[in-house]
């Protein structure tokens, strides 16, 4: 697990960023179960609430590269500060990696069971 080159490739999708709005560039990578890496860029709105997180790109990436589980994420500002998936970002990271992801904090690597306790997740639907 290179988080190097993970936080590396989080600040180059962060300098792809679409964000006239609140000027914060925001990256995430990932490295996917076969060994890949997706990655994903913020896409802001004029209608604010529209906007997608960088999180939200990566997600679709994955997919569309592939599918696959994601396995460790790291998220940066385009100048390389560390960035937090915000709560939305970390429900859909739980829905493609699990518990068991791991995710790059200001605490250290972490898994999500840390990052999102108790989290609501596909095992308790019906
Ligand atoms: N943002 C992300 O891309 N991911 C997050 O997890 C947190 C927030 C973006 C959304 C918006 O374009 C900008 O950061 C400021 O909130």
């Amino acid at each position: 697990m290179d988080w190097a080159v993970l936080r590396e490739r989080a600040v180059e999708a962060a300098q792809s960023a679409y964000c006239p709005y609140s000027g914060l560039q925001v990256g995430a990578a990932a490295l996917c179960s076969d060994g890949r890496i997706v990655v994903g860029c913020n896409v802001e709105n004029a209608s604010y609430g529209v906007g997608l997180c960088a999180e939200c790109a990566l997600a679709g990436q994955l997919f569309l590269t592939g599918g696959g589980r994601l396995v460790a994420l790291a998220c940066r500002s385009g100048g390389g500060e560390l960035l937090m998936p915000c709560g939305r970002c970390r429900q859909v990271v739980y829905e493609l990696g699990g518990a068991g992801c791991l995710v790059d904090t200001p605490s250290g690597v972490l898994p999500m069971s840390r990052v999102l306790p108790d989290a609501f997740g596909p095992e308790d639907l019906p």
